[in-house]
């Protein structure tokens, strides 16, 4: 497994990071089967995997436990990220949270301790001053945000520039190649991408918009028609699935899964250093350990790149994947 330390950290992690998500059950998941979970968590270190990203909300709580509860007795070779719970951005808010977090994961320190979106009814710098302040209370090693804009990293940068910035990134999901990467790239902040796979439709499982179930159907992709969606806009359903139809016939030339052809594709990108997949089982986990081994020629990243063009711009700029831009989080 290929590794890669942080900026400005003594992080040596592997680059591809298991997304902990879903290994519980919530309302975008549906019901997990834990067995199955801990066979998957299993696998990734039985693969070299030592990086393992998780938070406060994900299964309300559930998810920390069950990966302090996997990784206890490997506590030491392990990164664990975790994040704030989204609507607790206060300074005081944001201590109880971490606390909160060292327990349910039983550990005494978090690796890389993240904001999961910037608080909007807190100053940033305040929020920000309270991370800081964990570090120096040991209770986490490093402190990294989610979702960060280039106005959010403007604030942030001066005060003590965040190790990472984790930002949705696929195929169909490019918005953050508009100024946030290049921004990152300057100034030598890391990237985490998330949703890789956009939630399983880069594994080639949808045939058509109807088969995606509704729990998954929630980003800016799909009509403000579908149950849950809060963005209110039209949507690029149309344009979604002909990027899928584009991808695939790249697949079918490479002679490669999509699942392997999306991972290897953002693990590529320039300025990129890890990527966060989320694996209900263990066989999908050494599916998506094989993509990190084998990387795509140029002409099938250019490809690649035409092929999604069209729902990149369709999309626009606006990083957020659920809200549209009038309400957009990313500053
Ligand atoms: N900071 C943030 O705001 C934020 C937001 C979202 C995610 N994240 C992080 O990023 C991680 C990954 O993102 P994600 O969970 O949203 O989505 P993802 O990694 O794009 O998708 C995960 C899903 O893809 C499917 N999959 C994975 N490997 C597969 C394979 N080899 N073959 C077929 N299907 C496969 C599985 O679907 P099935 O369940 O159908 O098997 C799996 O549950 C999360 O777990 C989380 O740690 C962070």
């Amino acid at each position: 497994m290929k590794t890669i330390q942080l900026p400005n950290s003594d992080l040596v992690v592997s680059r591809l990071c298991f997304g902990c998500w879903g290994i519980t059950s919530d309302f975008h998941w549906g019901d997990r089967n834990r067995d199955q979970s801990v066979a998957a968590l299993h696998a990734a270190l039985d693969s070299g995997i030592n990086f393992f990203d998780t938070a406060a909300i994900y299964g309300d709580g559930e998810s920390e436990k069950l990966v302090g509860e996997v990784l206890a007795s490997k506590r030491d070779q392990v990164v664990i990220a975790s994040k704030v719970l989204p609507d607790k951005m206060k300074p005081d808010e944001i201590l109880h949270c971490c606390d909160e977090s060292l327990e349910r994961l039983g550990t005494d320190y978090i690796d890389l301790y993240q904001t999961h979106w910037t608080g909007r009814d807190t100053s940033p710098a305040d929020s920000w001053d309270s991370m800081l302040k964990l570090k120096q209370q040991g209770k986490v090693r490093h402190v990294g945000v989610c979702n960060a804009g280039v106005g959010d990293l403007g604030e942030f940068c001066p005060v003590e520039p965040p190790v990472t910035n984790q930002l949705p990134y696929s195929l169909l999901w490019r918005a953050i190649e508009y100024d946030i990467l290049p921004f990152c790239g300057d100034n030598n902040i890391g990237i985490l991408v998330y949703s890789p796979l956009m939630h399983g439709m880069l594994a080639g499982k949808y045939k058509s918009v109807a088969d995606v179930p509704d729990g998954r159907a929630r980003s800016r992709h799909f009509s403000s028609q579908r149950p849950h969606i809060r963005h209110g806009e039209a949507g690029c359903e149309g344009e979604t699935f002909d990027a899928l139809g584009a991808i695939a016939d790249v697949c079918r030339r490479l002679e490669r899964t999509m699942v392997d052809v999306a991972l290897a594709w953002c693990l590529q990108q320039p300025g990129i250093s890890c990527v966060i997949a989320g694996a209900s089982s263990h066989e999908q986990v050494a599916q998506n350990v094989y993509s990190f081994d084998n990387p795509l020629p140029e002409d099938a990243l250019s490809e690649l790149n035409e092929a999604t063009g069209p729902l990149k711009q369709a999309l626009g700029p606006n990083p957020d994947m659920w809200e549209g831009a009038e309400k957009s989080r990313f500053r």
